[in-house]
């Protein structure tokens, strides 16, 4: 959420910075600005919207080679001009982006900068005046630390000085931000991926540590001032990745991307004799425990409930599944020996990330699973898997999301294959069978955009019903669809309808009904008989087998315990197409950002 850049070196950095933020768009699109310094000066260049837009804002002859960038998802204060970053103290020496939120901003604001007339809503003029007013005492460096030092709440922070021509202050608190190197230049970012073209040696940055970035040189302070020697580290992210190509949509591309991601799962999950192979380290964790809690948000969550199957079922190990944002503040009583399974894409999360901190203070063990090497989560847990799935770029996760199912589906298998138990289930097999499932999904999207337009094309709302794993896999496409559509659209156990939301159904509401479940197939054909009743459209998509007549969709037949694998790409196509019908912004849908670095 917010991503930040900067940059020091000799070329001209209006055109490095737009192309970074460009790239960090995924984290917010409300508004951008950057900030640059050159031989007149300072000067900062905002607008509302897109990066398309700042662009056109950008004054050209403008000659500067060290600037900052900021891209906007709104927190404090309207997404506007006055609001956009970078902010600068009344007097326009110091100019500031941030990403995060400042918790204690009004305290500060009446303790320290009584007087001062603010011209923006939000928090982060807050932090560069309270840096100017210390300022007036010290070194830009003691009055960026001293600023730190009051501040509560997440922070990544890039400071120019006016008067201080080639250095850039960084610091971080929460908030992801990382230090790129390069040949006569420097960078900061808040995602490796925004920089590639410039360079793919980062250094990590850690929270409380204070950098001086410069041309030639980083200079990463401790908290008690002293120098810190930290190695950089090669990001091994291919920059073509990160492109859409030939597709229309991120999104599109990425729904394209599933096959590949799940034979690079496979291979990456394999020893050399073929076998399915996990740290032993992560198995011997997950055995001692008595409990997993899965803690997620979003998708992530939604592939955690899929994941619960497989380690109760598999692994024989008792799994909650919990979102991250409640947990924090309703932690339920816990087992003895717990295990915390983090599930992120981003591995960014301040909400997943805000439970891993209190749950290490507590001494638990925990391990992240996601898509990014290197992120917060990761670093942090004691264990990492990843994905593989390669950038995911559209807001609207989907290949994120099969990923973590199959991740999570190995790791159960290869922890009861350790205790001896028998899944009756041949996972690389059934893997490589849902591989081909998916494929064939792929090739059949023009019939899944021919069911948008019989069931979607003008409706407001919709429901998604299912039960046992369907359920789970409703409740992602129904997340899908109103992110993207904005059709108001609820995933509901096909049970629980006639328990009150079954009032809602009007006639040609349209109702999606998944059965891929033979124990209760004919349990929600039942309750689609009854919403059918009440006048709504109901769109059945069911498996191989089955399947029954007037079925609008049929995937093909795989491993009841893995259908969400395969169910879950329909309605990934139906919400694709659903908002592209309606004109919507595929890949940035409004109001939302990828990687979700705020409480
Ligand atoms: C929905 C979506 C979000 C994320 C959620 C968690 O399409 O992308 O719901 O799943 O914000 O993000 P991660 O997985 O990065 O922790």
């Amino acid at each position: 959420m917010c991503g930040i850049v900067g940059y020091v070196g000799n070329d001209d950095v209006k055109e490095i910075l737009l192309k970074g933020l460009e790239k960090l768009e995924y984290r917010g699109y409300d508004s951008a600005g950057i900030g640059v310094r050159g031989d007149d000066g300072v000067k900062v260049f905002k607008e509302k919207g897109r990066i398309k837009a700042l662009r056109e804002k950008v004054d050209a002859d403008f000659n500067a080679t060290v600037g900052i960038g900021h891209t906007r998802w709104a927190t404090h204060g309207e997404p506007s001009v006055v609001n956009a970053h970078p902010h600068q103290d009344s007097e326009g020496r110091f100019t500031l982006v941030h990403n995060g939120v400042i918790e204690n901003y009004s305290q500060v604001r009446n303790e320290y900068l009584s007087g001062v007339e603010f011209v923006s809503d939000t928090d982060t003029e807050i932090i560069v005046e309270l840096i100017a007013k210390f300022a007036k005492e010290g070194t830009t460096e003691e009055a960026f630390k001293k600023a730190l030092d009051v501040l509560h709440g997440s922070f990544a922070l890039g400071l120019m000085d006016r008067d201080d021509k080639d250095v850039i202050y960084v610091a971080k608190n929460k908030s992801p931000l990382l230090l790129g190197k390069g040949e006569d230049f420097n960078v900061i970012t808040s995602d490796a991926m925004a920089m590639l073209h410039l360079t793919n040696e980062f250094v990590e940055l850690m929270d409380g540590e204070v950098v001086l970035l410069k041309q030639d040189e980083i200079i990463i302070k401790d908290d008690e001032g002293n120098v810190v020697e930290r190695d950089s580290y090669i990001a091994e992210i291919d920059a073509s990745e990160t492109e859409k190509g030939t597709y229309d949509h991120y999104m599109l591309k990425e729904i394209n991307d599933q096959p590949a991601a799940m034979r690079k799962i496979i291979q990456e999950y394999q020893d050399e004799a073929g076998n399915l192979k996990i740290d032993s380290s992560i198995i011997e964790q997950l055995n001692n425990s008595d409990r997993i809690y899965i803690i997620a948000a979003g998708t992530s969550y939604h592939a955690g409930l899929i994941g619960k199957e497989f380690f109760e079922k598999w692994a024989g190990v008792p799994t909650e599944v919990h979102v991250a944002s409640e947990f924090v503040y309703n932690t339920p009583l816990l087992s003895e020996k717990p295990l915390f399974i983090f599930i992120s894409q981003s591995g960014e999360t301040a909400d997943s990330r805000a439970v891993l901190v209190d749950i290490k203070k507590r001494g638990h063990k925990s391990l992240t699973v996601t898509n990014v090497p290197g992120s917060t989560l990761s670093r942090e847990a004691d264990e990492t898997l990843i994905l593989h799935a390669g950038p995911e770029i559209a807001v609207a996760s989907t290949k994120a999301y099969t990923a973590q199912i199959a991740v999570l589906s190995i790791l159960a298998q290869v922890a009861a294959r350790e205790l001896g138990r028998d899944t009756g289930i041949e996972l690389m097999k059934e893997l490589a069978k849902v591989t081909t499932a998916i494929t064939a999904i792929i090739e059949d999207a023009p019939k899944i955009e021919a069911i948008v337009k019989d069931y979607l094309e003008t409706s407001r709302n919709a429901f998604f019903i299912g039960r046992t794993l369907d359920y789970y896999v409703g409740l992602e496409g129904a997340l899908k669809l109103k992110e993207i559509s904005y059709i108001q659209a609820e995933g509901f156990a096909g049970g629980e309808l006639k328990h009150g939301t079954i009032a809602l159904i009007e006639e040609g509401t349209p109702v999606f009904a998944l059965t891929t479940q033979e124990k209760v197939n004919l349990n929600i054909r039942g309750n689609a008989q009854e919403v059918a009743a009440r006048g709504a459209n109901v769109c059945t998509v069911s498996m191989e087998g089955l399947d029954q007549e007037g079925d609008a969709y049929v995937i093909p037949r795989v491993h009841s315990s893995l259908t969400a694998l395969v169910s879950v790409v329909v309605y990934q196509f139906v919400s694709y197409y659903a908002a592209l019908h309606r004109g919507n912004d595929v890949d940035k849908p409004r109001n939302l950002a990828k990687s979700v670095t705020v409480e």
